[in-house]
């Protein structure tokens, strides 16, 4: 056990501030899945998660919506592991599956820029889905650069770094079970 790592973590965790506990959020997951659960409700929808922020998410997500349903990942990287956003970002993975007649649920952990699903938006797009909404667990309206916005939205945050519940900093605290706010953004 590298005990050098261990309370470098735990200083960092000792100086977040909670912003959603996770009965909050579990909360408001059961009310988005049922939201979805009625709105495609005959539709056999495909949800894809955006890696790997929108991974616990989709996970407590796909199990409040009550219908047949099949889940697949896209995957795009920013250059540089810190607190900022994806302008320049790279595919790391694809849809296994074809797109071609599908409905789309497109679910992504955060939307700030709103560069990174606008890339993804297109992607999705190219494979002539049915239909594409966009399911976000949490949004930063104030930070917006492109015009995206979220079919499903599970909560707006402060222009703040935020951390846990599969979000990440310098891809660690993704498994924290709560969201957290670092304090001010250091983004963009
Ligand atoms: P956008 O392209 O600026 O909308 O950035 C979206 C992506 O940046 C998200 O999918 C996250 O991976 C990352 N991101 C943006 N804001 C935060 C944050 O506060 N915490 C963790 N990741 C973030
Ligand atoms: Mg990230």
């Amino acid at each position: 056990m590298d005990t050098d790592k261990t309370s470098v973590y735990n200083a960092f965790v000792a100086e977040l501030k909670l912003l959603f506990p996770h009965e909050e959020i579990e909360a408001r997951v059961r009310q988005l899945g049922a939201e979805i659960t009625a709105d495609y409700r005959g539709a056999d929808p495909l949800i894809i998660g955006v890696l790997k922020g929108a991974v616990i998410f989709l996970a407590d997500l796909i199990r409040q919506i009550d219908l047949p349903l099949e889940i697949d990942f896209i995957g795009l990287s920013s250059y540089g592991d810190g607190t900022s956003s994806c302008g320049e970002a790279i595919v790391t993975a694809c849809p296994a599956v074809s797109l071609k007649g599908r409905h789309v649920l497109l679910v992504e952990d955060i939307i700030d820029t709103g560069y990174c699903l606008e890339t993804l938006l297109k992607i999705i797009k190219a494979g002539e889905p049915a239909s594409v909404k966009l399911c976000a667990l949490l949004d930063k309206p104030g930070r917006r650069q492109v015009p995206v916005s979220a079919d499903y939205s599970g909560f707006n945050v402060p222009d703040a770094f935020v951390v846990g519940y599969g979000l990440d900093c310098g891809q660690r605290y993704r498994n924290l079970p709560d969201i957290y706010t670092l304090g001010e953004s250091e983004s963009g």
